[in-house]
């Protein structure tokens, strides 16, 4: 059985007794869960006795004019799919019990790798998921923290984060899981329509694209590749397409050789989608 914990003192009761049985590992989540959340799962599980999931759908990461009223709810459907993946508990507060007094209170400044790319176009985002995602750590005080390399940015952040404020955190990232067509899977895949998610796949093929010119020609000959794809798709809307060291996030120049990260961000349709992957410059 899957206990469900909505409250911190649920949480910390939960978790004090749970410790006594080994080690505790977490998996931050936003719900409407897919095989990629539970493959954060079933990685975890392999490390630890105790695998709790939270869930929450955290304002404090959404832009004004960003999706929080319209992103999907799903949560007895992902208890269902928590059960079966023998998850012990999951964390599922409300934003009552996560911000008892309202957002303007004090929060974690992501630094430097928070406002490019993905922390440039969201501004204050980065702040908003290091905020929640330190909060959970101090509820939960896991071992293990798992989080998907899909969010690459994201997942860079909080193992700085864990590294420069000492948490004591081993942070684990996952591989992304995708579709057979190669789109990633996400939350927000739900929103496209067939024509657009026919389209979607431009993204992991952009990538593609980029990785074989890359590995041939550096790093103009990849981001050429890749913006090529892109531009033969009417549906997509390129937000844009980088090419990172993925140690510091900054972005590389034409001489750069050796491993490298590809990123992508687009528009299909209304539904901003993310991707990326890892490839060796020559
Ligand atoms: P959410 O989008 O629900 O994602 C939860 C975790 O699942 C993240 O670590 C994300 O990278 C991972 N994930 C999503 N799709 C994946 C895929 N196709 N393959 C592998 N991993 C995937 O990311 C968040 O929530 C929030 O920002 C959060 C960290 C919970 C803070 O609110």
């Amino acid at each position: 059985m899957t206990v469900v914990l909505h409250t911190i003192d649920e949480a910390r009761a939960f978790v004090a007794e749970a410790r006594s049985r080994g080690q505790l590992g977490l998996v931050p989540t936003m719900g409407a869960l897919h095989d990629g959340h539970l493959s954060l799962v079933r990685l975890v599980a392999e490390r630890v006795e105790t695998v709790v999931v939270s869930i929450f759908v955290n304002p404090m990461q959404f832009g004004p004019n960003e999706d929080l009223e319209r992103y999907p709810r799903t949560f007895d459907d992902d208890l269902a799919k928590l059960e079966a993946s023998g998850v012990a508990a999951v964390f599922a507060p409300s934003a009552a019990e996560m911000y008892p007094r309202g957002l303007g209170q004090t929060r974690v400044v992501a630094g430097p790798a928070g406002s490019i790319l993905e922390g440039e176009r969201r501004p204050g985002h980065f702040d908003g998921v290091l905020t929640v995602v330190a909060k959970l750590f101090g509820i939960v005080r896991p071992d293990i923290a798992v989080f998907g390399r899909k969010d690459a940015q994201q997942l860079h952040l909080i193992e700085r984060m864990a590294d420069d404020l000492d948490l004591g955190i081993e942070i684990l990232g996952a591989p992304i899981l995708r579709a057979d067509d190669g789109v990633a899977l996400s939350s927000r895949n739900v929103f496209l329509a067939p024509d657009e998610r026919a389209a979607a796949r431009s993204l992991p093929r952009a990538l593609e694209a980029a990785a074989e010119a890359g590995a041939r020609g550096g790093r103009s000959a990849a981001l050429a590749a890749g913006r090529a794809v892109l531009d033969g798709e009417p549906l997509v809307t390129l937000d844009y397409l980088e090419i990172v060291d993925p140690d510091d996030f900054a972005p590389v120049d034409d001489t750069r050789r050796g491993t490298v990260l590809v990123l992508v961000a687009a528009r299909v349709g209304a539904t901003r989608l993310i991707d990326n992957t890892s490839v060796d410059l020559d």
